[in-house]
């Protein structure tokens, strides 16, 4: 996810490009820039880090203009450089172009491009934009922009300018938010409301598919088509701060509902529609690597941890590698027996957390392969790794985490497909299969979150709880983990996740009617197992919050609360069982009071040890 951010009045542009990227930094950080057309003449400014590394650049070197874009990043094609970072020029540096999304068939245009002439500077996806509108320029720079948008695939929200249309900013939306603000003879762009709300609350959305072109005199709106379009202007009447948060009280609840699109992001550009071949640009690791690969070590620190369990299921599973799951601090301080042709494989949101990085040099002094699956762009593990996979959740704000879970649990199951695939375990349609049930997880976690009030409800009666259990098993047992995990971070109340086969060899003794149990109960050949744990708890006076699959009837006469899942293939159900838990951790937080997004003694990235 990037942020883009335009201005276009009687002012000079820069104080508000800056001031709107830095309200849109939250969607990425790892490089910025500015573009502004002053008498004609275009200006650029970027650079690799946050809006304030840029700010300080402009201080030295200042640009002016009444008409402006600007971009904030979040490198999904490209590692975080000067030359990736946007926005991009054409060949003549006479128009630039910033763009939040993904062209899926930038590895073809490109080539068609360079094989007409183009000289590229960057290894984006975005540069191929500059250079398509390029070609059509002539024909003015609204049509150029339409023309050059018909022959891409993927997902944009994109501004362009160009010296030769000095009064203007032509922008573009597919797949990614796009806002056009109405001020008193100014205009603004910004890929969502908070960067805008302080200076207007007049709004145009531009929806998919749709072209605007922005003159301080009007905006005029069309179809790809070219068809001009009647659009209204929308009233705004959110305070900034809420905002923020897309109209969502915490961040963590807006990341919980942001997760169909982050698991779609995660996916977009890496498996083929038709031929659903799987590639990672950044994994660095050849077919003949990948058969060498005799063994796999997860390590982790908390949820990425409980990804880690996911992902031994999945690898032993999938690809009949024997797998195990290490706790960073510990495993830097075993002696870990690896060598060249093990797979250490970091999971982490930031990329920036101690332990995991000590882990990954541990690994690579013992000579074995390291990949990272990360959510940060250009982050030090991400950096560190031989290979890197990144999750597309865009930023999470909320220190509990969510989105990047579910997203590191897709890219775990994708690698296991992959790694299946080149051990010759899974055929080719075996594998469009899995993928094609992966790809119904978004709409399915869509369906599951309008259990939300139910979630609540459930949440109001726990919300006095001290101690609660979560038992699961086998992929249950980890998403027990997690949903203790979520609970304690966020509501303080004391959580423990356990596997369900276990309670007979000592936590039974806890179960009272003052232990609420939440218990993984997905339809599966454990099933029978976990019904009868559910039976022990009931009979020792538990009461049971059971998360089970849709069109299950027995657990209505086992269970005194039930969440149901939609149905998936057993590998994937970790992803929508997961779901119920963080609501359930979140709404008893709240009615509890607690600092959800901020809780006490907690910090988003552990970077010391
Ligand atoms: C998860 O909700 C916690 N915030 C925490 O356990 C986190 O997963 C852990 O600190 C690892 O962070 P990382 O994924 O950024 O490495």
């Amino acid at each position: 996810m990037c942020g883009i951010f335009g201005y276009l009045g009687y002012k000079d542009a820069l104080p508000f490009l800056i001031e709107g990227l830095k309200k849109l930094e939250y969607r990425g950080y790892d490089s910025a820039g500015i573009a502004t057309l002053d008498q004609g003449k275009l200006f650029v400014s970027k650079c690799v880090g946050k809006i304030s590394d840029l700010e300080s650049l402009l201080q030295q070197k200042p640009i002016s203009g009444e008409l402006g874009i600007g971009h904030t990043r979040w490198a999904t094609h490209g590692q975080p450089s000067h030359l990736n970072s946007h926005p991009h020029e054409d060949c003549n540096s006479e128009l630039v172009v910033v763009h939040n999304g993904i062209i899926e068939n930038y590895l073809e245009l490109r080539q068609e491009l360079t094989g007409r002439g183009h000289k590229f500077k960057s290894a984006t996806d975005t540069e191929v934009l500059a250079h398509l509108i390029e070609e059509y320029l002539a024909g003015g720079l609204f049509h150029a922009v339409r023309k050059s948008l018909l022959m891409v695939r993927g997902s944009y929200a994109l501004a362009v300018i160009s010296e030769r249309e000095p009064g203007r900013i032509v922008a573009a939306r597919h797949g990614s938010p796009l806002i056009i603000g109405h001020g008193e003879n100014e205009k603004f762009l910004s890929s969502d409301i908070p960067a805008i709300l302080k200076y207007t609350g007049r709004v145009i959305y531009l929806d998919n598919g749709e072209l605007a072109e922005i003159s301080a005199e009007e905006t005029r709106v069309f179809g790809l088509s070219g068809k001009a379009l009647d659009k209204e202007v929308s009233f705004i009447s959110w305070d900034p701060e809420s905002a923020e948060k897309g109209g969502y009280s915490h961040f963590m609840l807006k990341e919980i509902h942001e997760q169909p699109n982050a698991i779609r992001k995660t996916i977009e550009g890496r498996v083929e529609a038709d031929s659903h071949k799987i590639h990672f640009d950044e994994l660095n690791l050849t077919d003949a690597e990948i058969k060498k690969i005799d063994r796999v070590v997860f390590t982790a620190c908390g949820t990425s941890w409980h990804a880690g369990l996911i992902g031994e299921y999945l690898f032993e599973r999938l690809a009949k590698l024997p797998t195990e799951v290490e706790y960073a601090a510990e495993f830097r301080y075993r002696d870990p027996i690896i060598d060249e042709n093990t797979l250490v494989i970091a999971v982490t949101q930031s990329g920036e957390t101690a332990d995991t990085l000590a882990a990954v040099w541990e690994a690579k002094s013992r000579n074995a392969k390291t990949i990272a699956i990360c959510n940060v762009a250009g982050s030090t593990i991400a950096r560190e790794a031989h290979g890197v996979v990144y999750t597309n959740a865009g930023p999470e704000i909320g220190v509990a985490s969510t989105k990047a879970f579910t997203t590191q649990l897709t890219v775990i199951y994708l690698l296991a497909i992959l790694f299946g695939k080149r051990r010759g375990l899974i055929s080719n349609n075996e594998a469009a299969e899995m993928i094609s049930r992966l790809v119904e997880v978004p709409q399915k976690i869509e369906q599951l979150l309008l259990s939300e009030p139910r979630i609540e409800a459930i949440a109001e009666k726990l919300s006095g709880a001290t101690n609660a259990l979560y038992l699961g098993r086998g992929k249950g047992f980890p998403i027990a983990l997690e949903g203790a995990l979520k609970l304690k971070e966020v509501s303080y109340i004391h959580a423990e996740g356990y596997p369900a086969a276990e309670m007979k060899h000592g936590p039974i003794a806890l179960i009272d009617e003052n232990m609420p149990v939440v218990v993984l109960a997905l339809s599966g050949r454990r099933y029978d197992k976990i019904l009868g744990n559910i039976e022990e708890v009931k009979a020792r006076g538990g009461q049971v919050i059971a998360v089970a699959s849709e069109g299950d009837t027995m657990i209505a006469e086992k269970a005194d609360e039930i969440i149901y899942i939609p149905n998936t293939i057993e590998p994937l159900s970790p992803l929508l069982a997961v779901v119920p838990l963080q609501l359930l951790a979140y709404y008893i937080a709240v009615k509890r009071g607690c600092h959800v997004d901020q809780p006490r003694n907690l910090a988003k990235s552990v970077t010391v040890e």
